[in-house]
């Protein structure tokens, strides 16, 4: 038996979860498999209750299943929290804790959906890009981070701080995935500043002599944000730190349509190779949507992407991922749109769409 820890945090979190577990529904069915689900509490709710954005028994539920399903975490209400005890305190925990630090955001673009994009059409033909970001290290987790309430004026200290190790893995991941892949690797830094892009930048050198089969090139960050919407074909893998991975992958949301259509994998281990024992978390890349929340008109697209990426890598159940994948593409392709991914006025519900799928999911099994 599996165990899948849920944990729907704060917010639209909570209500693209509840698609997911129709998801995994439909999956046991078509599967005969069962996959046990213990939900925790993670996130300003946490806090709320517990007084602790990663209470001990979520913990302890973590150590203890094989993957986990995320929705989202923070809120208005928290934000005037100490920093340790903010609800985003819950999923940083849980990324160092595990040691996921790869994660993997796939930026795909339904050919139906390319008309809700503010792009060109024509700038969306035959682009497909995996971005991978650098999680448990960069500005997230460098120490000093603290503010000082000198008597003479407020400062604040955050440090980008990378180990040669911590850039090791990563870039290694990204030649691994893009040389079995046969793609383009973009390794995106700002190595005309920062000490640490320079560190980035050589290591990548280094590393590229062990994979002469991968074109890598590199891109500053601030011209990569700008190529990623003039120019997005260009790119097949693109490889970055923890804040600029952070920052593209909203941006490259915008190819896709909506936020709410990208979904992602946090990972330990390097694709195609040894997971055992590795546990790994999937999410969707939006927020908690307070504007939205409630309102039953969140796109749950990317929490269910990202429930399709936890069957491929966490169960290495790659049909059963392409299943949920396929059923999402002929739901959207059928018309069903949620409100974020159409201008016609005419849109579902959450629970709609996750019906749908679900349906889908039942008929493609
Ligand atoms: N991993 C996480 O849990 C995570 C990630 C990012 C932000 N956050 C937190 O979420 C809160 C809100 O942050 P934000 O507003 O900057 O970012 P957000 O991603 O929550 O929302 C940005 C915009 O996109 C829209 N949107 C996001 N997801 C959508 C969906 N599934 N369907 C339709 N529309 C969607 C929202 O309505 C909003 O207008 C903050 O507290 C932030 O810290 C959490």
């Amino acid at each position: 038996m599996s165990y899948i820890a849920v944990l729907p945090g704060d917010g639209i979190g909570a209500e693209v979860i509840n698609e997911s577990l129709k998801v995994l529904n439909a999956v046991e069915q078509i599967s005969g498999k069962k996959y046990e689900i213990r939900k925790g509490d993670v996130g300003g709710g946490a806090y709320d209750k517990y007084g602790d954005p990663l209470p001990s028994q979520t913990m302890e539920l973590i150590e203890n299943c094989n993957s986990v399903l995320f929705g989202a975490v923070g809120g208005p209400k928290w934000d005037n929290l100490d920093p340790e005890l903010r609800p985003e305190m819950g999923i940083l925990k849980i990324r160092k804790k595990l040691d996921l630090y790869a994660n993997l955001r796939p930026v795909k673009i339904f050919d139906s959906l390319k008309e809700s994009s503010p792009l060109k059409y024509q700038l969306l033909e035959d682009v497909e890009i995996l971005i991978i970001r650098e999680l448990t290290s960069g500005l997230y987790f460098g120490e000093p981070k603290t503010t000082y309430n000198d008597s003479s004026e407020r400062s604040a200290v955050d440090t980008m701080f990378y180990k040669e190790s911590e850039i090791t893995r990563i870039l290694e991941l990204a030649f691994k995935i893009s040389q079995s892949n046969k793609l383009k690797l973009t390794s995106v830094d700002k190595a005309n500043v920062l000490e640490t892009s320079r560190l980035w930048r050589k290591i990548a050198d280094e590393l590229s002599v062990n994979y002469p089969d991968v074109q890598c090139n590199h891109m500053l960050v601030d011209n990569a944000a700008m190529q990623l919407i003039t120019n997005p074909k260009q790119f097949n893998v693109i490889v970055s730190e923890n804040t600029f991975g952070d920052i593209l992958t909203d941006e490259a949301s915008v190819l896709s349509s909506s936020l709410g259509m990208l979904p992602s994998a946090s990972i330990s281990f390097i694709p195609g190779e040894s997971n055992l024992n590795k546990k790994s978390l999937y999410e969707p890349i939006h927020g908690s949507a307070p504007d939205i929340a409630g309102l039953g008109i969140a796109n749950p697209i990317g929490m269910i992407l990202s429930t399709a990426m936890m069957f491929e890598y966490s169960y290495n159940e790659k049909e059963i991922s392409k299943i949920i994948t396929d059923s999402v593409e002929k739901v959207i392709n059928d018309g069903l749109r949620t409100k974020d991914i159409t201008d016609s006025g005419k849109f579902c519900s959450t629970s709609e769409m996750g019906d749908a799928i679900y349906n889908q999911i039942l008929l493609l099994g």
